[in-house]
């Protein structure tokens, strides 16, 4: 059981067979797979791709931007809908199967429900979005009736005045409407996304399992992560994955439920078959060795990891009059250069310069 030790959990994997130590710069592709599913050197396949559709975002939580300052991508810095169902396609044609659009703030760009029925029109098992809930009431039938399947709604207190706090604009009212409207137009399993922060929201951690049990919504709790745009993460404001679980099962005893895929949250459910938490300890139990995932910048760059500096710009490629199989390549040899996983538990880790706001989450 991962639960038991507050220690990080080692990354093992070793080197798919077919992969060839390269250098860092120059990874080697003498044997990077030219056909089949996106693999990379340690043989884990990746068919999840996160698309940022946007840098912009129309909240600023504490743990992610600054309150004032932030600047942002010009326009033609971000890839258009037409290059966005492109690189889709690509990886679809690829084995990608799982498709999450994120932000920034996604439905801050407009036309969203167009990209959405054009990424459906593509062929995805599953195709989502990771929303803050501000935008999503009068948008929500449209974006199911486009094509998309799921939402992620992030919402990091139950309290009015400590909402607005954490998130410095909008209001809780809105972001809880929106879960009702999301889960009215059909896009369930609605799952609320919450960030514990030390001093800030952990005392609302039973609150929010009381809010799980209750609604059936899937609460996610996020360890916050060096990804804010100030540059001011550290660990005294980290609360542990673990830390929750405790708390959480003293007050209803939970189950584990047993992985089915690769997803990064640990799956628990409650003993007296009340609902469902997820927990996502990305610093302090990473899951990188299950690792599928794939992103696509704001800006047009394939990154690997979250974690990882190293991008490989798509948006030149097609710009420079790039075809599909070039496309291809690029995603190809982004996943293949892909570390065994993140180093923020070593004393050497540099954080990564871009946040999450760009990245996507
Ligand atoms: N650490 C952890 N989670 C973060 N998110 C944004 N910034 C951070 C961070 N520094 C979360 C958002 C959203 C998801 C995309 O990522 O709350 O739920
Ligand atoms: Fe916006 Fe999401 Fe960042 Fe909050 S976490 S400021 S909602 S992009």
């Amino acid at each position: 059981m991962p639960l038991e030790t507050n220690a990080p959990v080692a990354v093992t994997l070793r080197p798919h067979p077919r992969a060839v130590e390269g250098d860092r710069d120059e990874v080697s592709r003498a044997s990077m797979p030219t056909t089949g599913p996106l693999l990379d050197r340690y043989g884990r396949v990746h068919d999840d791709l996160r698309i940022s559709v946007t840098d912009r975002c129309n909240l600023r939580c504490v743990y992610c931007m600054p309150d004032v300052g932030m600047t942002f991508l010009p326009q033609n810095a971000l890839l258009s809908f037409d290059e966005i169902v492109r690189v889709a396609g690509v990886a679809a044609s690829l084995g990608v199967t799982a498709l999450r659009l994120t932000g920034g703030e996604p439905l801050v760009r407009k036309g969203l429900v167009s990209l959405i029925s054009r990424l459906s029109g593509v062929g995805f098992r599953d195709l989502s979005l990771t929303t803050n809930g501000m935008l999503l009431t009068p948008l929500a039938a449209s974006l199911a009736d486009a094509g998309l399947t799921r939402v992620n709604v992030s919402c990091d207190s139950l309290r009015d005045d400590r909402f607005t706090s954490i998130r410095r604009r909008g209001n809780l009212a809105t972001v809880l409407a929106s879960m009702d409207a999301a889960e009215a137009a059909g896009l369930s399993p609605l799952k609320v996304n919450v960030v514990i922060l030390r001093g800030v929201n952990d005392d609302e951690i039973l609150n929010f399992a009381a809010f799980a049990r209750d609604t059936g919504r899937v609460v996610r709790f996020i360890e916050f992560m060096p990804l804010d745009a100030q540059g001011q993460w550290d660990k005294t404001q980290l609360v542990a994955g673990r830390e929750v679980f405790e708390r959480v099962s003293q007050q209803w005893p939970l189950e584990a439920i047993e992985p089915g895929g690769s997803a990064p949250a640990e799956r628990f459910r409650f003993a007296d078959g009340h609902g469902e938490i997820g927990l996502i300890s990305s610093v302090t139990q990473p899951f990188c060795g299950t690792c599928n995932r794939l992103r696509l910048t704001s800006d047009g760059a394939f990154r690997n990891c979250l974690f990882s500096d190293d991008e490989l710009s798509v948006r030149e490629v097609i710009r420079g009059g790039g075809g599909d199989a070039e496309i291809a390549e690029l995603l190809r040899r982004s996943v293949w250069a892909k570390f065994p996983g993140h180093a923020i538990n070593e004393p050497d880790f540099l954080r990564p310069t871009r946040s999450m706001s760009m990245i996507g989450g």
